[in-house]
């Protein structure tokens, strides 16, 4: 198989040589301004964002782990309080909360889905219960009505990790501002991605946009007196250009993603393969952005070996849960506690969708699939 013929994970980097001039004149733009750290770049990135989501503040923040510190720092959560969050995400959901001295605890997820089971969040609540935070994987949010009223019920604010689903809609609300505040994040390998790391944060709540507005600057909004205990969390200029010309191309490069999850759906159901994998559910009132396809198969492992061997490559999102992290193995959390998320990290292969593919790749990828996975007689 020669290399240009492999079907790739990912694709980062700008699309093209057009795109890429334009990366230069952006980036020219910012060092004629001498705005490196926020400044005018960032600023216009945070209206456009603003305008396209619907939400009154959106901050550009250094990475999406920071945006999401701020963001449960600004609701409120301090050491000794407890944070709860599903079973199963990328390692800073939960890095976070322990880095501000609070406790992650951990919630498992519905198998339909592989996101926060609502139905389990009353059980964990506490009086040391700060937050909930939910996150909205693989680019569809949770069931977003039954946890709101979790939060209103309990007084409990919810902060959203959604990092994974810029862009996406729960009944008509934005993802990341339908609790008390939420989380982007802009890594390169994202649908909306820069060129480093970049993330942002945003909410509808003035008052906890000012906090978080501080926060990103060690607390202080000039005169160097420092208001709260912040972290230099600042987007940088270069960022906030590339993110803006990014956001222009997103439309097109979304319609590819949902052409590609409709190619996969209907290749799998046609080659008849939905006996032997299992698709995600959709989130009732949620759209999806795609940011990644999932199956859950058998063997997994040996799977995705074969399909690479075969010019395939595929990822794994992720190899194992939150509570079994070595880094956690003093919360003294066991593993059968967890059993969904348990599953879904033997089980979870993620197929490539990003917006580079061409029309037929998804059904190149399902034809593998078949063949690997054709039962034996
Ligand atoms: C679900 C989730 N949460 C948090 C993050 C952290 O974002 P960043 O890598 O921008 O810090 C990511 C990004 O990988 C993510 O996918």
């Amino acid at each position: 198989m020669n290399d240009s013929a492999r079907i790739r994970m990912v694709a980062v980097g700008p699309d093209d040589e057009l795109e890429k001039q334009a990366w230069l004149n952006a980036l020219e733009n910012v060092i004629d301004n001498n705005g490196y750290c926020l400044g005018a770049a960032v600023e216009e990135f945070e209206s456009r964002c603003k305008e396209e989501l619907g939400v009154r503040h959106a901050l550009g923040v250094s990475n999406g782990t920071d945006g999401l510190k701020l963001a449960l720092k600004a609701v409120g959560v301090e050491a000794g309080d407890e944070v709860i969050l599903p079973a199963y995400s990328f390692f800073s959901t939960a890095s976070v909360i322990a880095h501000l001295g609070a406790t992650p605890v951990f919630v498992d997820l519905d198998p339909k889905t592989l996101l926060i089971d609502p139905e389990q969040i009353p059980t964990f609540i506490t009086e040391k219960t700060k937050a909930i935070m939910p996150v909205q994987l693989y680019g569809q949010t949770a069931d977003m009505s039954s946890i709101m009223k979790i939060s209103t019920d309990s007084g409990i604010p919810v902060v959203e990790d959604a990092a994974q689903a810029f862009g996406v809609r729960y009944k008509d609300q934005p993802a990341g501002a339908i609790g008390s505040a939420g989380a982007f994040s802009f890594y390169p390998t994202k649908n909306l991605a820069a060129a480093g790391d970049a993330g942002m944060v945003v909410t509808q709540d003035d008052e906890v946009a000012e906090r978080m507005r501080q926060l990103r600057v060690h607390g202080d909004l000039g005169g160097y007196r420092h208001h709260s205990l912040g972290w230099n969390a600042r987007m940088d200029g270069f960022q906030g250009a590339i993110l803006s010309i990014r956001l222009e191309r997103l439309a097109g490069q979304q319609q590819a993603r949902q052409r590609n999850a409709q190619e996969y759906i209907e290749s799998l159901t046609q080659l008849q393969l939905l006996d032997r994998i299992q698709l995600l559910e959709r989130t009732p009132g949620s759209d999806h952005c795609w940011h990644q396809f999932i199956i859950l198969v058998e063997d997994r492992d040996k799977v995705r070996q074969q399909l690479s061997e075969k010019g395939i490559d595929s990822g794994i999102y992720y190899p194992g849960t939150l509570p079994a992290q070595p880094c956690f193995a003093e919360l003294g959390y066991k593993a059968e506690n967890f059993p969904i998320a348990q599953e879904a990290a033997e089980k979870v292969l993620a197929l490539p969708i990003h917006h580079r593919l061409k029309e037929g790749d998804p059904r190149r990828v399902v034809e593998t699939l078949a063949e690997i996975l054709q039962p034996t007689h």
